[in-house]
């Protein structure tokens, strides 16, 4: 296999990362992609950070392993803490998530934008640093998402639960006179047909799937890494998952099967991949 043909890489803690590999899917189909689900150790949202950095490691490093010619870090929590690290120890390109700070700040004519973001992408430094370099022009309600990550691994995107704690975490953005919420968890793009049930066109909903696309498609051609269609290229796309649980597993493929409205049902392998404990839990 020559580096063209290699897959891109992509990873989340679980089935949020599938919103982004979808649109980039759509918009590179020549592209072998390698998805993996860290969903055996998901939710990373209410874990510590040193935890977070070595899950990321962990995985990225399985990736790598496997061939992958550009690693794309689908999470924004795994972003805001352990890209840094990755870009330090890996040498292939790196695309990272991060919330959309920016394109809504931009987006909003109220001046109130919400934010609903895992716990600790909302305590990290870069989350912190993007507020601050846009709180002149609008205010931002911060919200993080707990119990939603849980409920989306189990393959439950709808339903009583969902919307219970939906209607908690953005009624209280609507009454802010917030217009525009930013789905700052790849998983939470997953609930944007949710949203819309519950409350209309009340926001405009900002996320982040299609940027990373484009971007990923201007990093191969500046490496000179794209597929080469007419030669090879397979556009295959094979998903793995840690998760031990059959019906975890089967989460995945239901997701998939749901934002391709196709009846190809992927197959997933389930893969165990340790990580190194190089720094203190805390
Ligand atoms: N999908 C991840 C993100 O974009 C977070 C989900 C989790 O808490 O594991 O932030």
């Amino acid at each position: 296999m020559t580096t063209h043909d290699a897959p891109i890489g992509v990873f989340d803690s679980g089935l949020g990362g599938l919103s982004v590999l979808d649109a980039m899917r759509s918009r590179l189909p020549n592209e072998s992609m390698v998805y993996i689900a860290d969903s055996g150790y998901a939710p990373y949202g209410e874990k510590t950070d040193a935890f977070i950095r070595q899950r990321s490691k962990a995985i990225a490093d399985w990736l790598v392993a496997r061939g992958a010619k550009v690693l794309v870090v689908a999470c924004n929590t795994a972003t805001t803490h352990a890209i840094r690290h990755l870009r330090d120890t890996l040498s292939i390109p790196i695309v990272g998530v991060e919330p959309g700070i920016k394109p809504a700040a931009l987006a909003t004519v109220s001046g109130v934008v919400g934010v609903l973001a895992t716990a600790a992408t909302l305590r990290s430094e870069r989350l912190k640093t993007l507020i601050a370099e846009h709180e002149t022009q609008c205010r931002f309600v911060c919200q993080a998402g707990h119990g939603l990550v849980e409920q989306i691994e189990q393959g439950n995107l709808a339903g009583a639960v969902i919307d219970d704690l939906l209607t908690r975490y953005l009624a209280p953005m609507a009454q802010a006179e917030a217009d525009t919420v930013i789905l700052g968890s790849t998983h939470y793009a997953l609930l944007a047909p949710s949203i819309r049930r519950l409350f209309g066109e009340r926001f405009r909903l900002i996320e982040t799937g299609p940027a990373i696309a484009r971007r990923v498609e201007t990093l191969l051609a500046e490496h000179g890494l794209a597929a080469r269609a007419d030669v090879t290229a397979t556009g295959e796309i094979e998903y793995f998952s840690t998760a031990q649980s059959a019906h975890q597993r089967e989460a995945l493929v239901a997701v998939v099967s749901g934002l391709r409205a196709s009846d190809m049902r992927p197959s997933v392998s389930y893969v165990e991949i340790a990580h190194a404990v190089t720094e203190p839990q805390h």
